[in-house]
């Protein structure tokens, strides 16, 4: 059974309430509920004072009602006696002072101090509270982040980091080409994080901050161990991981959650929906995402449950429909555990206007009502969670392009997310699963892989790629390929896209950085297709030319080439187009390689397919707000704005 879960701060409501929340919860549906998170200021009041009965009494009072406890390690919020005590635990900005104190999310995760304490109280709650039957699963701390803190501890690893890695000095300059501006770095510690608020990202050399962030990429994986290995220790066989979530510094999510035995996430689809068709706004990506952390079924830890406005101002509410469908999205892509956030919206505190299931008053209200029906939707579907999404079609992700094309950006209007989620969109448009992967993930098993922009050239990537469509497979790549070397400088003396020339058949000749101009490229069948963000003006050497551009000074030169590679092909998609691009590129692709798909949808109709034993399960989605209507198998399905509709595999809609 998929597993319901809630999100609930006993510590922030009067005792007497605990037992009715915990009893509507139950009613509700609600299996799990989440406890503890920011809690430690409850937990250990003193410095070495541990106060766990009223987390033993909220526990008990849940369990009491069937129902059972994500734990969450507190270590996100340390208690002021602690920083105060211990400025040393508290993250440092550039200028090496600590950060002000008064939000949460203050802790440096490397700081050997706050390791000390983060240890013990962990550590508390293991002994305590690890292998009790009344405890589901362990969340640590919440939605870690690459902080980029410049504390003394941060600033020692850097460099330790960096001498690990290069071993001299003689090395590191080398790889950071630090001949440019006098940059030779002469001592290890000249080394400081490349953090100054007095410049913008791009100032800093390129190599160096690939390197700071592939460092914090470790830093907070490093910090994930430490805490598993605590947990782990009093109870081998907990289900241990932390929710993830996507901020402006991202960690490497293969990284942080290797040791965790369940990819999680927080849920947060857009509740002011464009009118625009064309716009790309669906959460769907982040959920195909989250399921390529480990290549399995994956957890929302926090759901959207109301609208928005921890910081204020509000955010609209949400249309009728829309937290069942979300909810039912995240499911369609892989979520086994669906837990809301939060139960009651809090009445104090800097996030009282971001609105949990319930308002202030306490009230039963549609909120709570649409949730009721997605619970009441999958205790009627007990075997979904025995299914998985089988996905004919990958799209490779790398950590490395992350990183370097944040910091660097490559022009306007082009971005990395842009072009892995119009590639994703087109999948889920016309109903095939897509998995998004690691770039380091084996590629058995599938019949297309999509590689939008990879940038930070790994070389043995491209000779797999050059193997599987050997053996029949299809590959696309895009602009912004081959660019640069593993260390993040420009690669000398080859045309783009370099690694993957051979393979696509094609080069660079020239290109145009257009930002936010649009101009268009036309198929040879005449159909025309508006591109922005990025030119690549390209040369044939081998493949055929599958849209031209229609204007500018490159007018008629190739834009898309298509060459055959062996048995199979490998597409060069050199601009970044819109949705309907990418959806006719993509539906070729299905036809040639007969993947089964459904063409005539319309934008904003997701579908998915999760398969298992007990039969398959295909999730049609509206992700709009107005109604959709479309064929299938003969009759006209329609659905109301928000709605899921799920289809078994002999054609009964349950
Ligand atoms: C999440 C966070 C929660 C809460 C929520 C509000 O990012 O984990 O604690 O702040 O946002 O939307």
């Amino acid at each position: 059974m998929i597993k319901i879960g809630m999100a609930y701060y006993p510590e922030h409501w009067d005792r007497a309430l605990w037992e009715r929340d915990a009893a509507r919860m139950a009613a509700l549906g609600v299996h799990v509920v989440r406890l503890g998170e920011f809690a430690w200021g409850r937990m250990e009041p003193e410095d070495g004072r541990f106060d766990f009965g009223w987390l033993d009494e909220a526990i008990d009072v849940i369990a009491r009602h069937g129902m059972r406890v994500i734990l969450c390690t507190p270590t996100n919020s340390a208690p002021m006696w602690l920083y105060t005590g211990h400025p040393d635990t508290v993250q440092h900005g550039p200028d090496g002072r600590p950060i002000d104190l008064g939000i949460r999310g203050h802790r440096c995760t490397l700081s050997p101090t706050f390791r000390r304490y983060a240890a013990r109280i962990t550590e508390q709650m293991a002994k305590r509270y690890a292998g009790r039957r009344s405890i589901f699963a362990w969340q640590i701390d919440n939605e870690l982040e690459n902080d980029h803190c410049a504390c003394q501890a941060c600033r020692e690893n850097f460099r330790r980091w960096l001498r690990e890695k290069y071993g001299t000095l003689d090395a590191l300059n080398r790889a950071w080409g630090t001949d440019v501006w006098s940059g030779q770095i002469t001592a290890w510690e000249q080394i400081e994080p490349p953090v100054s608020k007095a410049y913008m990202p791009d100032w800093y050399d390129p190599a160096c901050m690939l390197d700071y962030e592939r460092f914090g990429a470790w830093r907070t994986a490093d910090f994930v161990y430490f805490e598993r290995d605590i947990i782990k220790a009093h109870d081998p066989s907990a289900l241990v991981t932390t929710n993830g979530w996507f901020p402006a510094n991202m960690p490497d999510f293969y990284q942080t959650f290797a040791p965790l035995d369940v990819a999680a996430y927080d849920n947060y689809p857009p509740m002011d929906l464009p009118e625009d068709p064309e716009a790309l706004y669906s959460n769907a990506f982040g959920l195909d995402f989250v399921r390529g952390f480990k290549r399995q079924n994956f957890w929302i830890l926090e759901q959207l449950g109301g609208a928005g406005g921890c910081w204020s101002p509000m955010g609209i509410a949400p249309e009728p429909g829309m937290l069942e469908g979300y909810a039912l999205q995240a499911v369609a892509h892989g979520a086994d555990l669906v837990s809301f956030f939060r139960w009651r919206s809090a009445c104090s505190g800097a996030e009282m206007l971001g609105h949990g299931v319930l308002d202030h008053d306490d009230r039963d209200n549609r909120r709570l009502g649409e949730i009721g029906q997605f619970c009441r939707r999958l205790e009627a579907l007990p075997d979904l969670d025995k299914t998985c999404l089988r996905s004919p079609v990958a799209i490779l992700y790398g950590p490395d392009q992350e990183f370097a094309l944040k910091n660097q950006r490559q022009s306007r209007n082009f971005a990395y997310w842009t072009q892995l989620k119009l590639f994703q969109d087109a999948c889920m448009g016309l109903g095939v699963n897509v998995d998004v992967i690691s770039q380091d993930a084996p590629l058995d098993g599938y019949k297309a892989v999509l590689v939008p922009t990879h940038y930070v050239t790994d070389p043995t990537l491209a000779t797999r790629l050059e193997a599987f469509a050997a053996a029949g497979g299809t590959v696309v790549i895009t602009n912004r390929s081959g660019v640069k070397d593993e260390h993040n400088n420009c690669v000398f003396g080859q045309p783009l896209p370099t690694a993957f020339r051979h393979l696509c058949g094609c080069r660079v000749e020239e290109y145009d950085a257009i930002g936010e101009k649009r101009v268009h490229i036309e198929t040879a069948a005449g159909e025309r297709f508006t591109v922005t963000g990025w030119c690549d003006v390209l040369a044939p050497e081998g493949a055929d030319v599958w849209a031209r551009y229609t204007e500018k000074f490159y007018a008629g030169s190739p834009a898309v080439t298509k060459n055959a590679f062996g048995a199979g092909r490998a597409y060069y998609v050199g601009a970044v187009g819109q949705r309907a691009l990418y959806r006719t590129l993509l539906a070729e692709i299905c036809r040639e390689l007969a993947i089964p798909m459904l063409p005539d949808l319309p934008l904003g109709v997701e579908v998915t397919t999760r398969t298992g034993k007990s039969g398959a399960y295909t999730f049609f989605f509206n992700n709009t707000l107005r109604a959709q209507t479309f064929p299938l198998d003969g009759e006209q399905v329609v659905l109301r704005p928000m709605e899921m509709k799920i289809r078994t595999g002999d054609g009964a809609w349950v």
